[in-house]
Parts: structure tokens; C-alpha cells; sequence
């Protein structure tokens, strides 16, 4: 029996595979909370079927939890219902089961760029703070897999459209999972300081740097996009530029994901 019963939601997402390994290391009994079971979860580490948006499987999820680390999250498709519903219903669920740290991930600058996503993140972390559950709120930059990701579904484009101006500063899921745990003890901490990459770098510099590690030859241009969002982002509200908790930088990283090592 490890120290703390802690539930993992988002188990089999980007985040929650590289919580899995680090809180059972950390001496955790973990259960492993998503829809669909996550890969690889570690022979040690339970796992429960939880949907946010039916409301199913929470009861059982949370019976006998510590600690709730709530990296679930539907960016795509209704995360209304995921998100901001789904987290106050896991908030009521850990309520009665006298759960005594829920810790849940945010993003860097939620509160400060009005991108629709963001806006659900920012109700979901005030739905949190207005619990009666004690809890601890952690904001992260975005992951490098993320702008991978982003960057693969453009590829193939004759040109790439990005905000290339736009700075970021993104972390390794794994460095952003490691500095989460630290967090997941049975004492609640309130706002922690965010979690940030090694490196702030533009939009455009980082797609450069994706091209030529793809041995891709496509032309970057820049995508205008007005309004708010696009001057929140454009002023560094994603970053956090005096927490650099990673180390593995974007070039470090690609080569890893690429094999070129
Ligand atoms: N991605 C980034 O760059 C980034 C940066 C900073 C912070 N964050 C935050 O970090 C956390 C994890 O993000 P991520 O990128 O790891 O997400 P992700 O890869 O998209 O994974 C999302 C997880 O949520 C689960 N999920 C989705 N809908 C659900 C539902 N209805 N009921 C229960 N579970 C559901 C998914 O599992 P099933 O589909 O199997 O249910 C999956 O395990 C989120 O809070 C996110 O906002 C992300």
C-alpha cells in the first residue's frame, strides 16, 4: 500500500501517462481515471472507466481518495460539459468522499486571453477555488507534444499559416507531470507557482525549427489574427518566462521525438 490514495483523471491523455509512472515511483497507490484505458499504465495502477460529461463512474472513481490530480479536459468536442460541468461534479464527488487535495492543471494565462478554451479553463479553476474541497491550482505552458501535433496537422498545407509572432514557451509533458506531483500530497497548497519550458521562442521560430528537423521545405506565413486573443498570446500571456521548470528544449525534444539523436 503506497502512502496516499490518489486518483488520476486524464489518465490516457498527454499528461496524465507521464503522471502515472511518477506518482507510483513516488510511492502512490494510483488509480488511473478516463473513458478509455489508458496504454502502458504500469501493472501497478488501478484503473476506472469516469466519463466528466455523463457524469458516470465518479462515485467509485473517488471512494477512498487523498488526492485528485484532474487532468481531464476535452479541448475539442463540448468542453463545457467536460470541463467546467465535469469539474464540478468530480468537486462534489470528492466532497463526500473527504478528498483533502484536489490538485487541478490549468494553463499559463487562462485568465488574461479570451480564447473560448481557455474561458472554460478559467471557470473550471473557479468552480475549484469556490469548493469546499482544499485544493491546489497549477498552471503549465503548453507541451511540446502539443505544438508537435499542431505543427504535424499543418504539414502536409502547400504553405504553413501561423501566428508567428505569437511567443511560447513549451515544456516536456514529462518535466510538466514531474513538478505536478510534487504537488500531490495530502495537503492542499492553494495557487502554485506555474510550470514553464526552458525557453521562450516565437510561433515561427519553433515551426522553422520543426521544418528543418522534418526535412520539410514548406513557406511559413505569418496568419493574421485580430482581436484579443491574438494580443494576449502576442504579448506573452501564455509564458512564464521566470519559471522555467523544464529543461528538455524544443530542438532537444524534436530530436528525441524524431529519432535524429
Ligand atoms: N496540451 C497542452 O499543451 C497543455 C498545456 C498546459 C496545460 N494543459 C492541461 O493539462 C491537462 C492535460 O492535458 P493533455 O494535453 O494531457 O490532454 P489530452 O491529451 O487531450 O487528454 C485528455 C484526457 O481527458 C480525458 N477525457 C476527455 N473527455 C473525458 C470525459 N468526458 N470524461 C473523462 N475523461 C475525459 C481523455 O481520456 P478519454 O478520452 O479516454 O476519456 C484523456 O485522458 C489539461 O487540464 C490541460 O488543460 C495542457
Amino acid at each position: 500500500m503506497g502512502d496516499h490514495r490518489t486518483l488520476v483523471t486524464g489518465a490516457s491523455g498527454t499528461l496524465g501517462r507521464e503522471l502515472l509512472p511518477r506518482l507510483l515511483e513516488a510511492g502512490h497507490d494510483v488509480r488511473a481515471g478516463s473513458r478509455s484505458p489508458p496504454e502502458d499504465r504500469g501493472a501497478d495502477a488501478a484503473w476506472v472507466e469516469l466519463d466528466l460529461a455523463a457524469g458516470t463512474g465518479l462515485e467509485a472513481a473517488v471512494e477512498g481518495i487523498d488526492v485528485i490530480v484532474h487532468a481531464a479536459t476535452a479541448p475539442r468536442g463540448d468542453t463545457e460539459a467536460v470541463d467546467v460541468r465535469g469539474t464540478e461534479r468530480l468537486l462534489e464527488a470528492a466532497a463526500d468522499a473527504g478528498v483533502s487535495n484536489f490538485v487541478y492543471v490549468s494553463i499559463v494565462g487562462v485568465d488574461e486571453i479570451p480564447y473560448s478554451y481557455y474561458e472554460y479553463k478559467l471557470a473550471a479553476e473557479r468552480a475549484v477555488e469556490a469548493s469546499s474541497v482544499p485544493s491546489t491550482v497549477v498552471r503549465a505552458t503548453q507541451f511540446h507534444a502539443f505544438v508537435f501535433d499542431l505543427l504535424e496537422s499543418i504539414a502536409w498545407f502547400p504553405v504553413w499559416p501561423l501566428p508567428t509572432a505569437v511567443p511560447l514557451q513549451p515544456i516536456d509533458a514529462g518535466e510538466a507531470a514531474a513538478a505536478i506531483v510534487e504537488h500531490a500530497t495530502p495537503e492542499a497548497a492553494g495557487r502554485v507557482a506555474p510550470v514553464g519550458g526552458p525557453e521562450v521562442r516565437l510561433v515561427g521560430d519553433l515551426a522553422r525549427a520543426y521544418r528543418s528537423a522534418t526535412g520539410r521545405r514548406r513557406p511559413i506565413v505569418r496568419l493574421p489574427i485580430p482581436g484579443a486573443v491574438a494580443s494576449g498570446f502576442r504579448s506573452g500571456e501564455a509564458t512564464c518566462p521566470d519559471r522555467t521548470v523544464g529543461t528538455t528544449t524544443w530542438a532537444e525534444w524534436l530530436e528525441r521525438r524524431l529519432g535524429n539523436g
